[in-house]
């Protein structure tokens, strides 16, 4: 049996099957065949590219019941991976544009089928809101306005994803402190693509606890001590940062060595069919490359279930 995964990095939509937004277009009238390979997998030419083709790929997902069954497929696939806990990226802006009512709807359907799925496949979601980086500060403020007024034990985290190289960090502060004030635990992208600095940024400007990818901090050995010392969680995406070319090869990623370091790591897919991953072949992967053995994955699995965003009770409940 397989054993049970952590994922703590996992964007709801990023994770659709394509052959599920495909069927969505036909059913939907949407023409969206520009996004998909002769194969039938998610066609993008680069980040900027992919960032694009994952906007055209939700406009098939019109409303809260498209989210309801993009749920069951997403969660049915990680729990064939042997996942047990997704916290999952939610995004108020493909939810119906940050609108609160609107967010609200969204937000029921998909916890009802994430509910459903629990009791379908024993795996648990938790959900973080994120704001998209590109979009700008104004628009990030209404996302986490709809994440602070919908804060609880289950959505449980804000975030930030979206194109790195807009903006900075600290125009951002106004969000991630509304959603601190509203109880949610924080974390946002930063150091995929952009350096150390920028990691610093995260930590310092925003406060948060946890960083999406963060892997570039290991070009500056004094932050790597600093991120190991004040216990700063990693959410590793080991597969999308070569598909996307951060690395040439997953031999030349720093996980191993941030992890050597003293660094949590953890370790997640981001978007599994983008990246032609899942958390099993993230596994087998590390495995072969680093050597990493059941010692190793059992203590990334404590890392990823005590960074988590989750109350004790679930996360007593899972481990
Ligand atoms: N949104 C979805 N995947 C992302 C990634 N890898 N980086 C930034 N934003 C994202
Ligand atoms: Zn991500």
């Amino acid at each position: 049996m397989a054993r049970p995964k952590v994922e703590l990095h996992l964007h709801l939509e990023g994770a659709a099957p394509p052959a599920f937004i495909r069927g969505l277009g036909r059913e939907k009238k949407i023409d969206i065949s520009g996004i998909f390979t002769p194969e039938g997998g998610y066609a993008y030419r680069d980040f900027e590219h992919f960032l694009s083709v994952y906007d055209t790929a939700c406009t098939v997902l019109i409303g809260p019941e498209e989210f309801h069954r993009l749920v069951h497929a997403v969660l049915e696939e990680s729990a064939a991976n042997g996942v047990v806990y997704s916290e999952t990226f939610l995004s108020p802006d493909f939810c119906g544009g940050c609108d609160l009512g609107a967010w609200r709807e969204y937000l029921a359907a998909i916890r009802e089928a994430a509910e459903q799925a629990e009791t379908q496949h024993g795996i648990t979601l938790r959900g973080i809101v994120t704001c998209i980086r590109h979009l700008g500060p104004e628009q990030a403020k209404k996302a986490a306005i709809c994440a602070a007024e919908t804060a609880g034990d289950w959505l449980v985290g804000f975030g930030m994803g979206g194109a790195e190289n807009m903006g900075e960090q600290k125009d951002f502060a106004w969000a991630f402190d509304a959603a601190r004030e509203a109880g949610l635990r924080l974390t946002t992208h930063a150091g995929e693509w952009r350096g150390p600095d920028e990691v610093r940024a995260a930590v310092r400007d925003l406060g948060v606890e946890r960083v999406g990818h963060g892997v570039r901090a290991a070009e500056d050995p004094a932050l790597v001590e600093e991120l190991a010392e004040a216990g700063i969680t990693l959410e590793c995406c080991p597969g999308s940062n070569v598909f996307l070319g951060v690395y040439d090869r997953l031999e030349d990623h720093p996980i191993d060595e941030l992890r050597r370091a003293g660094v949590n790591v953890t370790v997640s897919t981001d978007d599994p069919p983008f990246f032609h991953t899942t958390m099993r072949r993230e596994y087998a992967a590390l495995a072969r490359c680093f050597n990493w053995d059941a010692d190793v994955f059992d203590a990334v699995t404590k890392t990823a279930l005590d960074a988590a965003f989750c109350d004790t009770a679930t996360r007593d409940r899972i481990a």
